[in-house]
């Protein structure tokens, strides 16, 4: 792993996570660790620079989250952010009161003016756009420290005090509504924490696979592979590192798009390594009939996939380690509280019971999913898998709306496959977050040619989204939709009508169950 490292400390703001995207795409190695990490494990992972991020308590609360106060001797310099900022400014004994409406108080696109002498600012222009987000403000600054920038309605946008090397900054720099925001992170790296930009994929993978080698040593590893980018680029790291020690099952559930069976076993073709794809497609059909409540057929998958997995696991033999595909934003999220249950999720490398094995080994738990991708480019495998859009575990058993059925299945093959084809035609493949037909459970009455038909309705659905826990609606061209529309009616056998889905989430899901 690289020496040079930035810790940033969690204060539950929303754009946390971006803020460590935004520093590793500097070339940075960065973790994010709850604001309480105590200052032995801070020491013992010896950052060169600490971020304090925002979060949406108020510094002056009793119960507002602190850091330890030991932090500030620590010589590090530190960047707080927001409410990162108010607390460095408070604990320093600055003084943040809560501003009143209409004064200091801001929300959205703020000119704001910077002093450039300021090295968080160096390089940038005296004037611009800064993203404001906050209802208290710096009344007063702590001693030592001077004021770095302002805007129209606060007096303090950002103050540093250079000889200790500690900068706040009321307003967002990790958003890209801040207009140089990205280059004063860059400032605050490279002039004030003095980093040399060393962390790079080509860099992680010969990192990954000298550790993995170590722990792995002479043991044997299992991995339930998907064919989703996660598990896929795990199976090519695991395999790089240790070639045949490596057993990956590929459950083939036939609920899979069109060829894409095929086009995950050719990009493991040549790889050192067992690979085993189990064609389980009769198998799930048959577990599926009569299945058509949502929740019940997730269920049932779910199971049989574990089911099926184990069975391979058994004849395979025991293993060492078992591979997951995690990555870090599921190990960041999963430090907080249980939400709602809408869809019980289902993701395949599920934790089987009666598979032996010793250790978990997660090779992605410090990566993003861009990172992922760049990973998966770096190993070679191809660009349509490393690229790949969201695709859900029970596959194509979820967007089709009651029984499936192996006509259904065909049906909604060849119609995903047209539009899938058609948004690529368009050049809009990149600009959609998730795009796909489902089948709906509706028949009506056509005419094809001088007969009646009384066929399926297909349903298409794209949406934008960055998260996917909301999601709008693609605005896509009327042409396109036209020719998918066309192409399906026509070369698809069973189908009538083509619907286009206008519903945003919420109140939908992305996925139709
Ligand atoms: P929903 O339908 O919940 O989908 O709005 C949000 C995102 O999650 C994906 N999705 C799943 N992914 N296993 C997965 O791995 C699942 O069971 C599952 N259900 C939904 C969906 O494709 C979308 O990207």
């Amino acid at each position: 792993m690289t020496e040079q490292k930035i810790l940033i400390l969690d204060f539950g703001g929303q754009y946390n996570q971006l803020i460590a995207r935004r520093v590793r795409e500097h070339h940075v190695y960065c973790e994010l660790r709850p604001y309480d990490t105590p200052l032995e494990e801070i020491r013992r992972f010896a950052p060169m620079g600490l971020i304090f991020t925002g979060g949406p308590n108020s510094v002056y609360l009793p119960d507002a989250p602190r850091v330890d106060p030991g932090i500030f001797a620590l010589g590090l310099p530190i960047l707080g952010i927001c409410y990162g900022c108010q607390l460095l400014s408070q604990m320093l004994g600055g003084r943040v009161v809560p501003a009143q409406a209409d004064s200091a108080r801001e929300y959205g696109k703020t000119e704001t003016f910077f002093d450039t002498d300021c090295a968080l600012f160096k390089g940038l222009p005296g004037q611009s756009v800064t993203w404001m987000s906050h209802g208290d403000y710096m009344a007063r600054i702590p001693a030592g420290f001077r004021l770095a920038a302002h805007s129209a309605a606060c007096p303090t946008a950002a103050i540093c005090d250079e000889e200790r090397r500690f900068y706040g900054v009321q307003f967002h720099p990790e958003v890209n509504h801040t207009a140089y925001g990205s280059q004063m992170l860059r400032n605050f790296l490279y002039e004030i924490c003095g980093a040399a930009g060393d962390w790079t994929m080509a860099g992680y993978r010969e990192q990954a696979v000298a550790a993995i080698r170590e722990k792995v040593g002479g043991g044997r590893a299992l991995l339930a592979l998907s064919g989703g980018v996660d598990s896929s680029v795990a199976a090519a790291l695991m395999a790089e590192a240790i070639g045949e020690q490596l057993s990956c099952v590929f459950v083939d559930h036939g609920l899979l798009r069109k060829d894409e069976g095929d086009e995950v076993e050719a990009a493991f073709a040549g790889r050192a390594m067992h690979f085993h794809r189990i064609d389980a497609g009769p198998r799930f059909l048959a577990r599926l009939s009569g299945v058509t409540e949502p929740e019940q057929k997730r269920k049932a998958i779910g199971e049989e996939f574990i089911r099926v997995f184990e069975e391979a696991g058994r004849q395979i033999g025991a293993a060492d380690f078992l591979v997951q595909g995690t990555i870090y934003p599921d190990v960041i999220e999963s430090g907080k509280g249980p939400a709602a249950v809408i869809k019980s999720h289902h993701n395949v490398g599920g934790l089987p019971e009666h598979v032996a094995f010793r250790e978990i080994l997660e090779p992605l738990r410090l990566l993003f999913k861009d990172e992922v991708r760049q990973l998966g480019r770096e190993l070679g495998l191809p660009e349509a898998l490393v690229s790949r859009q969201p695709f859900p575990g029970p596959g194509l058993a979820i967007r089709i709306i009651g029984e499936v059925t192996e006509e259904k299945l065909r049906i909604l093959r060849e119609a995903d496959a047209i539009f899938r084809q058609e948004i690529a035609a368009a050049g809009l493949a990149g600009q959609c977050s998730q795009y796909f037909a489902a089948l709906t459970n509706l028949r009506s009455v056509g005419v094809m040619g001088d007969g009646r038909s009384y066929d399926w309705a297909v349903a298409l659905r794209s949406v934008q989204t960055g998260d996917f826990m909301t999601a709008d609606w693609t605005r896509l061209p009327y042409e396109l939709l036209d020719r998918a529309s066309v192409r399906i009616v026509n070369e698809v056998r069973g189908v009538n009508r083509v619907l286009y889905d206008i519903t945003s989430k919420p109140p939908a899901t992305v996925e139709y169950e």
